[in-house]
Order: C-alpha cells, then structure tokens, then sequence
C-alpha cells in the first residue's frame, strides 16, 4: 500500500504506484490522506491515479498536530481494513511520518522512498528533518536516492535494508517534457524564452515563513527591477502565509508573474525552458540540474548536497543582499551563467522504480535478483 498526501510526495510515488500495479507479483493498492487536496488531486489527474482510499484531511491553514493526528486516526482504519503487507511512504511530509507510524502501531513492515536525507539540523528544515529520521527508526526498507543518502543512514544507525535506486522523481520527469509540449497556461505559451531571461521562482518552507521570505521576495522584486530582459515566473504555493506574503513583495510589477500552482507537466515543461530556477524546493533542485538549469537554492542549507557538488547548483541562504548578489551574477550572463548551465544527473537515472520494485521482490522472496544500484 502506496501511502501519500502532498504534491511533491505523489508526484514522486505516481511512476512506482504505476510499477507496482504492472507487476504481476504484486496487489497494489493506493491510499492518499490529502493533506493537500487542489495540489493533490492536480497531480492524480495528470498521472491517472485513482486511489483506493482517500482521507480527504486537509483544512486551511492546518497545523502540524491536526495533519498528524487526522492522518494517523483515518490510516489507523484503512490499515486494519486493507492489511497490506508493506506500507511505502515517501519523504518527509507530516503524511510520511503519521503513515509510517499508523503502518508500525499495526506491525506492518514499512518502506520508506526517498530515504536518508538529512541535513543534521533538527529544526531545518522544519519538521522535515525530524520526520525523516523518524521514519529512518521504523522503516525496514530504505530506498535511498543517492550512495551519500545511504551513509546518512549508517550515521543514524541504519546498517540493513538499505538500497541505492536513484530518485523516482527522474522517472516521472521522463514522462512529462517534450520538445513539442504546448502548455495550456496562456502566459507559457506566450513568453519568449530565447529573447527574455525567464526566471522560475518558488518559495514555500516554513521555515521560511516571516523575515527569510520577506527578504527573498524583496530581492527577488529588485532582479526584477535592475534586469529588464527578465521574466520572473512565480507559482503561488496555496498556503495562505505564501500567498499573503506573494502579493505584499511582488504583486503589480509588470514582470513579475505571479500565478496559481502548475500543474506537473506544466511545471516541468517550464524548467526545461527557463534560464535559472531560484527556489526552496526539495523537488526542483533535483529536476533542474537534470534538465540543464542553473539553480540558486533559497535556504540556508540543503539535504541535497549533490548537484552543488556538481556544480549546478548554489547555496544563495535567505539574506536579501546575497539572494540579490547571487542571482545578478547568473542574470549578467557569460562564464558565471554558463558554467552552471549543464545538464547532470546525480539524482538518477529514470530507473528508480524498477528497482524499488526488484528491491521489494527480492525481499518477500517473489524474486532471486537484487537490482544493481544506481550509480551516477
Ligand atoms: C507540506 C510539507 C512540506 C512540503 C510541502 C510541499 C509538512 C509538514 N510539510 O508543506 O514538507 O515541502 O507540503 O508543497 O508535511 N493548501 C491548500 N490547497 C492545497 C495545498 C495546500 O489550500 O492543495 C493550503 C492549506 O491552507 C493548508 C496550507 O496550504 O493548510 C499548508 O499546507 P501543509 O500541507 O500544511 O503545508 P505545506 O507548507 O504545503
Ligand atoms: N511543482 C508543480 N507545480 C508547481 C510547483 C511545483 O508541479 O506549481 C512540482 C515540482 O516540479 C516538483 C514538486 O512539485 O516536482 C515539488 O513540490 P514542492 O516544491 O511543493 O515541495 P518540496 O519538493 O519542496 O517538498
């Protein structure tokens, strides 16, 4: 039983639901908390999931105890019902780690995808960090994107279980871009993307949340203003706090777009097409490199070390001057711009759950072959 609840988790969940369901071997069943519901449900119709059972959650402005105790309340039912013999859960959401729990009260085994993340920092960022580490205690399978994500995990204790698959979100990207995609967003198709320099901005965290979001804003308004060849695309998270925040620093500029969520193909079409990303994100910083694009990453620190090693991406923190700095020197263009501009692939290679699956088979004995690790 796939379980997941915000956008980034079924977006990355979406290919290996669809493995599973492939695999003669196996009874996929497919269980959302909707602790996000517009965000969530855009993602089911463009992967064409239908899921068995839906907790329906979410309400606005929630709150860490409420996503946790209605998820753990409403899985604690579905499980005792269903009595799968692995519960997946992805990530690090509130969704991630409530399911895992309800998954371990009822001694159902977990794998956990996305596993081994960490940044050491127990607040940041916030809850994420805890949640995974949590879950890192109670699953049995880890299913790590990246060889560093698998020491992380021996650090914390974790000697068994653990493989090496790449990231499943490289899947699900194989499957959205295309050359010939025409969007369906009127401001997509219009923008020119050789002559303008198309900025793709997203900004959620909450540990983000009051001044490092103010401050970001407020330099990403004067790029803005200092650069008049940019565009600066932005997709609204639907948190209110991102919204309120959105409209106070970069509403009424006319290059500044600030729009409603996208949907996944549309965001990933986008990337393919911008100039730079400039984001807080998990799931860009691990999209973009792959499609070539620079990316400055708006926190003070990552759990996704791979593509700044690689040179592709850059640590820009949350300070209004250095936020400012960092992006004028990409906009500026020349050597600074280009040597990000690369396509790389540490975060996998489009065979993630093929793997997860072979990995899941070998350990309920339905297969002899461990799949080979992924290797960038
Ligand atoms: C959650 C995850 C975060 C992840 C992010 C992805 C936790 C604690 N946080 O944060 O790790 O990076 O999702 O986007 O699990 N809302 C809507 N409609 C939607 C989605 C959200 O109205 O489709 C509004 C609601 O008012 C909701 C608020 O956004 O209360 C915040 O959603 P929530 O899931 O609590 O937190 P995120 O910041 O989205
Ligand atoms: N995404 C999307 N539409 C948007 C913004 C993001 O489809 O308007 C996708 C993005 O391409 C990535 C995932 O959502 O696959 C990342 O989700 P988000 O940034 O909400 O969460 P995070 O990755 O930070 O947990």
């Amino acid at each position: 039983m796939s379980i997941f609840g915000t956008r980034p988790e079924a977006i990355k969940m979406a290919p290996l639901v669809r493995e599973l369901a492939l695999r003669p071997e196996f009874e996929s069943l497919c269980c959302v908390t909707a602790q996000h519901r517009q965000m969530l449900d855009s993602v089911l119709e463009i992967f064409h999931l239908r899921p068995d059972y839906d907790l329906n959650i979410m309400e606005p402005n929630q709150t860490l105890s409420t996503i946790t105790s209605k998820c753990l309340m409403g899985l604690e039912g579905v499980m005792s019902q269903a009595k799968p013999d692995l519960v997946l859960v992805h990530g690090d959401t509130s969704t991630t780690f409530a399911g895992a729990l309800a998954a371990f009260y009822q001694k159902i085994p977990v794998g956990h995808v996305e596993a081994g993340l960490r940044t050491w920092d127990r607040y940041s960022p916030f809850p994420e960090e805890m949640n995974r580490r949590l879950v890192g205690e109670i699953a049995e399978l880890h299913f790590c994107p990246t060889a560093s994500n698998r020491e992380n995990l021996r650090r914390q204790g974790v000697e068994n279980g653990a493989f090496v698959t790449g990231n499943t979100v490289i899947d699900a990207l194989r499957t959205t871009v295309s050359k010939e995609y025409r969007f369906t967003t009127k401001l997509l198709n219009e923008l020119d993307y050789t002559a303008r320099k198309v900025v793709l901005v997203t900004c959620h965290r909450r540990e983000n949340y009051g001044k490092p979001m103010a401050s970001i804003m407020t330099a990403l308004r004067r790029l803005a203003d200092d650069f008049p060849e940019t565009e600066l695309v932005y997709p609204v998270h639907l948190s209110p706090v991102v919204q309120e925040a959105a409209a106070q620093y970069l509403s009424g500029h006319p290059r500044i777009h600030l729009i409603p969520p996208l949907d996944a193909e549309e965001m990933h079409n986008l990337m393919a097409r911008c100039y730079l990303v400039m984001t807080d994100s998990g799931g860009l910083q691990e999209e973009a490199p792959a499609l070539g694009k620079p990316v400055l990453v708006l926190r003070q620190e990552t759990e996704r070390p791979e593509a700044i090693a690689a040179g592709t991406a850059r640590l820009a923190g949350t300070d209004e001057e250095t936020v400012y700095a960092m992006g004028a020197v990409l906009l500026r263009g020349g050597d600074g711009y280009t040597s990000m501009a690369r396509a790389v692939n540490p975060y996998g290679d489009g065979q993630a759950c093929r793997r997860i699956a072979d990995a899941i088979a070998w350990k309920f004995g339905l297969s002899h072959r461990m799949p080979e690790e992924f290797a960038p």
